[in-house]
């Protein structure tokens, strides 16, 4: 008989302990253990016949075939290019995000747009009534898509024996459970015996799996940082509700850079893909308003033109407020102080604002110029010129520091039409201005850009 068991599991790693304990001493990590009912087999001896008959053999390194592994073709740009180029046969691959974000969207479109594979889809979480709204209002026709509702594990790979599916999609982890564990769908030990399961049939089988998977308060995947480790891809699909714009971000992946990130846009009929979000994101016609800058940023290796915004206005209480949407807060407040110091503006009466247009969050340092810049021109209540944008990060002496891809952040600068664009005087090494034919103006501190901008 199978014996139960209270066990106390860190939910960031999956460190288990007899006690409630404070501090986990394998990951460091602090309040995270929870209590979880665990199934203790009977301890014995391992079966021996087990090891007798390997069903694997070791191989030489020269031995093993690595013809370029044929990839799948989810037929969406952008998920292909994040993915690394397509899917790998027996992948598992999982999909993060917050409720609400999109996420199911996101697969039932793809899924539906997949007429040459059989795909099998396994909703723990919606109707099949649901599904079929949704993917009505997606408004793909598919002939090759299997939809089931079901959460118990052994049942799921019943459903995936018959059907024979090209490949398996799980939403969500979350709500699966398999019987031989006692503890409540979504707890640590769950998800990680069902992910565990789940990956041995698609190593075994060769069929790849998409798992969505909910991301906590905390931003991390919830129950475990344990099923990061056993996937071979983690995609983090993110924004802003309020927002139409959604980046799919890759956050590790076994079969090709982390780099690459993948833009879309929420509309009423499901996803669209943004190939071009310069143009998006810019569209709006601020001429002559101050308190706006445009940065060069690289998300990934993708360069895009986004637009700062900062509001100063004199602080109505004691404590000047300072905000940021899309912006590092801390971040923020080192620039002003450094904007305070350098250039020797009284920040400490006024309130800050600070917005990056369409509710995307930027985390290249690169944009630290045009935020600083954006402040200063709503500070002093003068426009920056529509045509110039900006690179740059900004250290603490006021320095304009060297960033990555330059070339990338010009070209982009060019082809959207801009004329001029400030760069920090060290990309300029082994950079040829004369063969770009915007005006490229080279920073050594913040004092010189705003010479160039205010004059
Ligand atoms: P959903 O995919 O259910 O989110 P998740 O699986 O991540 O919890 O999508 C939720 C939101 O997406 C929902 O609030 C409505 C919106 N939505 C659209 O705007 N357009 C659409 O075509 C669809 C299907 C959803
Ligand atoms: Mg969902």
């Amino acid at each position: 008989m199978a014996k139960t068991k209270t066990a106390y599991v860190c939910s960031q790693c999956g460190n288990d302990s007899p006690k409630l304990i404070g501090k986990c001493p394998a990951c460091g990590a602090w309040n995270t253990y929870i209590e979880e009912l665990v199934t203790k087999e009977k301890p014995g001896l391992p079966n021996l016949s087990n090891f007798a008959s390997p069903k694997s053999k070791p191989l030489l390194l020269d031995e093993i075939k690595s013809d370029d592994e044929e990839r799948l073709d989810m037929r969406d740009e952008e998920f292909n290019r994040v993915l690394g180029g397509g899917l790998v046969p027996g992948s598992l691959v999982l999909i993060g995000g917050e409720p609400g974000i999109g996420k199911s969207t996101l697969v039932m479109q793809i899924v539906l747009q997949l007429d040459a594979y059989k795909t099998l889809y396994v909703s723990g979480e919606e109707s099949a009534k649901q599904l079929k709204l949704r993917a009505e209002r997606l408004g793909h026709k598919n002939t090759s898509c299997y939809i089931v509702c079901e959460t118990a594990l052994e049942q799921i790979f019943t459903h995936i024996n018959n059907v024979c599916p090209d490949i398996v999609i799980i939403d969500s982890i979350q709500t699966v459970f398999t019987e031989h564990i006692e503890s409540s769908p979504g707890s640590v030990s769950q998800v990680r015996e069902c992910a565990a399961a789940i990956l041995k049939f698609a190593k075994e089988t060769g069929t790849p799996v998409l798992l969505i998977g909910h991301i906590n308060k905390e931003g991390t995947i919830a129950g475990p940082k344990v099923l990061e480790h056993i996937v071979d891809t983690v995609l983090q699909f993110e924004g802003d509700q309020h927002y139409m714009y959604r980046i799919l971000r890759n956050i590790k992946n076994r079969f090709g850079s982390t780099s690459e990130l993948g833009i879309y846009e929420m509309r009423q009929n499901g996803l669209r893909e943004v190939s071009n979000p310069s143009e998006l994101l810019l569209t709006q016609n601020h001429e002559g308003l101050s308190g706006v800058a445009i940065a060069a940023a690289v998300e990934g290796i993708r360069p895009f033109l986004i637009e700062t915004q900062a509001l100063v206005s004199t602080a109505a209480y004691g404590t000047p407020q300072r905000s940021s949407t899309g912006f590092d807060i801390r971040r923020m407040n080192m620039l002003l102080a450094v904007l305070e110091k350098r250039a020797g503006f009284k920040l400490i009466q006024k309130d800050v604002f600070l917005n990056i247009a369409g509710g995307l969050k930027v985390n290249d340092p690169a944009i630290d110029l045009s935020v600083i810049s954006a402040v200063l021109s709503s500070s002093l209540d003068v426009a920056i010129e529509r045509e110039v944008c900006m690179c740059g990060e900004v250290g603490l002496s006021g320095e304009i520091r060297p960033v990555n891809r330059i070339e990338q952040r010009i070209l982009e600068a060019e082809k959207l039409g801009f004329k001029r664009i400030i760069i920090p005087n060290n990309n300029l090494k082994g950079f040829d201005t004369k063969k770009a034919q915007i005006q490229i103006i080279s920073v050594k501190k913040v004092e010189e850009a705003f010479r160039e901008l205010f004059g």
